[in-house]
């Protein structure tokens, strides 16, 4: 037992191995309940996945009636009923012809199914020299490998460097800091430009895929680009034969206000990537949805994909996943996520008048980032002052948990983003906002950014 924390064996690995978290016991709607019965608001879904909140009884059932049924068929001796309704729904909600689907385990794995499939259709078009997946300098694909190469998050990959790709160079369309240091809209979108001058470096016949997250997530709180950007981006990837991967990861299933978030930007992927509100954190499963086009020279070539892993498409996850999908359309809540992520945004701008460590507020729907600077001239914090994390403890203290995203600017740069349950109403939204209000409060007055509190 370790010493510090009575009856823990001290032998789980937690992110910090000298801070142990509460004990979490209970789920119920938007809150999280610890073993000494301590209830937490959760405004960041987890990892931005609870996407309908905890403990959905319908979800359950689901799970229970199906896990009587069957838990597991290997998907090279069987298929099963659940998937196919999955891939008949997702489907038919998806833009363009991106009907076939491929289910992992984790947004890791499917992102790196993505990047394997588009290799695939190149080499069944004869074109195996296709073999680079371009990213963006600031994004986050995922922590296995392959997906760790695609990532530009700093942090992530720096103890792994050595055997990562180096392809994560596009520039980011983050017009608080332009990475070609230019002003929206005189630059005329150069940073999707920059994908262009990625690729003749290159050389087109060299580059499979470009993959992008619609609004960044992990690596960057809600950098969301401007409207046409993606327009641009599908156009420069057609004229160059390079796939567009959409991760939508942390943006689908309705988190940003739409099923997917790149039908804000009227473009449709040729291979899409889902996970996170897939499962809602009711079981592990991602997906990767691919276009007729993309499928065609496969089907017609080889005929075969060799990828995939013991439990992918297993039966348990696909049910588990159509459930969660039944309650987000019986209950509106991808309009919800439009509602209410206004609202949200605009009482965060709101507060950020009030808070100069509030640098900036972005985002869709119910995924916003909150950017925390040290002054007027949006200089970001040493790194080792640890803002981001401040804020954070900031907030659990007041019973409220929010996602750390730091370290866009090379490893600095402090923020955090909001994202609760789609689930949430009106007046939890204000809860949600006062609670932020105290912990911002709390964390400007520790950096002598506020006068004290009166004693
Ligand atoms: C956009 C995006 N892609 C991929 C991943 C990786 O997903 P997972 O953690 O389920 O492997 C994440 C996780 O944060 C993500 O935000």
């Amino acid at each position: 037992m370790s010493d510090d924390a009575p009856g823990r064996t001290g032998y789980v690995i937690h992110p910090w191995l000298d801070r142990v978290p509460p004990i979490a016991v209970r789920g119920e709607g938007l809150y999280l309940y610890d073993e000494e019965g301590r209830r937490y608001l959760d405004g960041c879904s987890g990892a931005v996945s609870s996407n309908i909140g905890h403990g959905v009884p319908e979800v359950l059932e689901a799970m229970h009636a199906q896990a009587q049924r069957l838990t597991f068929a290997f998907r090279s001796q069987f298929g099963n009923r659940p998937a196919e309704a999955l891939a008949e729904r997702l489907g038919a909600l998806a833009p363009g012809s991106l009907r076939w689907l491929f289910l992992v385990n984790s947004g890791s794995e499917a992102t790196e199914l993505a990047a394997k499939m588009a290799l695939q259709h190149w080499q069944e078009r004869g074109r195996p020299e296709k073999t680079h997946v371009l990213s963006r300098r600031i994004s986050y694909h995922g922590i296995t490998l392959g997906a760790l190469s695609m990532s530009g998050h700093a942090l992530r990959r720096s103890r792994f460097e050595a055997l990562l790709a180096k392809d994560a160079g596009v520039a980011t369309p983050y017009c608080l800091r332009c990475p070609l240091s230019l002003a929206y809209p005189s630059c005329e979108l150069a940073c999707a430009d920059d994908l262009q001058t990625h690729i003749d470096a290159l050389g087109a016949d060299h580059v499979a895929a470009f993959i992008a997250e619609p609004v960044v997530g992990a690596s960057g709180a809600a950098i969301t680009p401007p409207h046409e950007y993606y327009a641009r981006i599908r156009a420069i990837c057609d004229a160059n034969d390079v796939l567009f991967i959409a991760d939508e990861v942390m943006t689908g299933m309705g988190r940003t206000g739409a099923m997917f978030a790149v039908e804000h930007y009227g473009v449709a992927p040729d291979l899409l990537v889902l996970g996170k509100g897939l499962g809602a954190g009711y079981t592990p499963v991602s997906a990767v949805l691919a276009s007729d086009a993309l499928m065609e020279p496969i089907r017609q070539g080889s005929g075969a994909v060799l990828y995939g892993h013991t439990l992918s498409f297993n039966p348990l996850s696909a049910a588990t996943a159509l459930a969660v999908l039944d309650y987000v359309e019986k209950h509106d809540l991808v309009r919800n996520a439009r509602e209410r992520g206004d609202q949200l945004m605009n009482a965060l701008k709101t507060l950020a008048a009030r808070h100069p460590v509030l640098g900036d507020v972005r985002g869709l729907g119910l995924l916003v980032g909150l950017e925390l600077v040290a002054d007027g001239s949006l200089a970001p914090f040493p790194p080792e002052t640890n803002v981001t994390g401040r804020l954070v403890r900031h907030a659990f203290d007041r019973g409220l948990l929010i996602y750390p995203a730091s370290g866009a600017l090379e490893g600095a740069g402090d923020a955090v983003m909001i994202a609760p349950p789609l689930t949430i109403g009106a007046a939890e939204v204000d809860a949600l906002v006062g609670m932020v209000d105290g912990a911002v409060g709390a964390l400007e007055r520790e950096l002598g950014m506020a006068a004290p509190e009166p004693a």
